[in-house]
Order: structure tokens, then C-alpha cells, then sequence
């Protein structure tokens, strides 16, 4: 593989389709940078609900909108971890933000524009030097839509939310299935039906069902695929 060339990877999907999974483990093997754009999102969503923005029966997106110069984000790499763990204002929050109340509200926070325009930038900053793999859901079709590589990853809603429910039991989050299948099926309407930059498979872009692959077959096959767009 010729490695002076970098390109970049664009990754959208379905919620829990394990997107990030694959995204990490592709960006270390190819020495790239890794970008979670859902947990980009995600501060935000924890950024209102520690701001009096959001409160059981109300979104007040307003004060959102209002407060958005407040809001900094960043990553830091951790080395022990292997990845870049979530930032909001200089805390970390990389656990707090992949609790089951960030991800009731986060679908809403991230289908106000205002919000998307200034994480959009960031995003496209990050990705000047290319030499990136970012996941997300609009990362081929707004974000980087000229992206060398761009793959759409999708699971059935059952596979995924045993997957999420599994992750979050794991953490010791006391949830049921029901509530996380629930979750995970509503999030997916919401970010397919928004009117701004809804899920979409991009154009070109590789469709992986994984249902039935495991992650390393998954991994080979995405591996593949990205050594020949560097060839390219
Ligand atoms: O990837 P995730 O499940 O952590 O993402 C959380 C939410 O953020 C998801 O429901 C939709 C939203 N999101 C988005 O709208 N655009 C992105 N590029 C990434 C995530």
C-alpha cells in the first residue's frame, strides 16, 4: 500500500450498527486520525440537559441556540484506552455522555441546524489534512461528501439494540430491552425523517450489513476496501 497517500473515510449507519467499533480499529491500523461525531452530538445533548435546556416535558432549543458559544469540545487521546476520549469545556465526559438519557435527547438536539453548522465546521477542519475516519450519520453526504471512502453500515433494529443493551448492562446502567429497542428505533426515525442532512446512504458509498459477520470478518472486509481507495 502506497502510504504517503491519505484519503479519508467517511462512516454512516444506523444507531449501534458498530460503526465506531469498526472506525477505531481501521483508523489504527492505518495510523489515521478517529472522529465520533455521535459523541459530538452527545456533548451537546449533555451540555442541555446540565443547562436548564431540557427538562422532562420541554426542549427549549432557544437557550440552546443561545448558549453555543459556551460549548467546547474536544478529544483527548488516551493512551491506556487506545482512543480519544470526549471533552465538553475541558471535562471529561466520555462516560457521561453514552448514558441512555443523553441518548433520549440527543436526536432532537442534533436536528436543530444552528447546532449542526458549528459541529459541521469543526468536522471539516478536522478533516483538512485528511488521513481521517469519521463515523457518523451525515459524514458522506454533507461533511466530507467528496471522501474517497464512504461506507453506510446497517443492522436489523433487533441485532442492534441487543448489541447497545448489551454495552450499556455492561457498564452497569440498569435498563430493559424493551426500552433500549425502543431507543434505538425511534432514533433511527428521527434521524432518517429530519429535514436537516436526515440519514441518507451517500452516493457511492458501500453498504456493510453486518448481521450476520463477525467483527473481524467485518473488519477484513472494510480493510480491503480501504487499502484499494488508497491504491486508487
Ligand atoms: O452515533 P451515535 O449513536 O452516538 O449518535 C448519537 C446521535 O447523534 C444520533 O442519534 C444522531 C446524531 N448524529 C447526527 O445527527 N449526525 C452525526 N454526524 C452523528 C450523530
Amino acid at each position: 500500500m502506497r502510504s504517503d497517500k491519505k484519503i479519508i473515510i467517511a462512516i454512516d449507519g444506523f444507531s449501534s450498527t458498530g460503526k465506531s467499533t469498526v472506525a477505531k480499529q481501521l483508523a489504527s491500523k492505518l495510523g489515521y486520525i478517529y472522529v465520533d461525531t455521535g459523541a459530538m452530538y452527545r456533548m451537546v445533548a449533555l451540555f442541555a440537559l446540565e443547562n436548564g435546556c431540557i427538562d422532562t416535558s420541554n426542549f427549549d432549543s432557544k437557550k440552546l441556540i443561545s448558549l453555543l458559544d459556551n460549548v467546547e469540545l474536544s478529544f483527548v487521546f488516551n493512551a491506556e484506552l487506545g482512543f480519544a476520549e470526549a471533552y465538553l469545556n475541558n471535562k471529561n465526559v466520555e462516560k457521561r455522555i453514552r448514558t441512555l438519557e443523553v441518548s433520549k435527547y440527543v436526536s432532537t438536539v442534533a436536528s436543530i441546524s444552528e447546532i449542526r453548522v458549528k459541529l459541521v465546521d469543526i468536522q471539516q477542519e478536522m478533516g483538512k489534512n485528511k488521513g481521517l475516519v469519521m463515523d457518523g450519520r451525515d459524514i458522506g453526504t454533507v461533511v466530507f461528501p467528496d471522501a474517497e471512502l464512504k461506507l453506510f453500515m446497517n443492522a436489523s433494529a433487533s441485532t442492534r439494540a441487543q448489541r447497545r443493551f448489551d454495552e450499556l448492562i455492561a457498564k452497569g446502567e440498569e435498563v430493559t430491552y424493551d426500552e433500549v429497542f425502543e431507543n434505538v428505533t425511534s432514533r433511527d426515525a428521527q434521524d432518517t425523517s429530519r429535514k436537516d442532512s436526515p440519514l441518507v446512504k451517500a452516493e457511492h458509498a458501500i453498504e456493510i450489513n453486518n448481521s450476520n459477520l463477525t467483527r473481524k470478518q467485518q473488519f477484513d472486509k472494510i480493510y480491503k476496501l480501504a487499502v484499494l481507495a488508497v491504491e486508487a
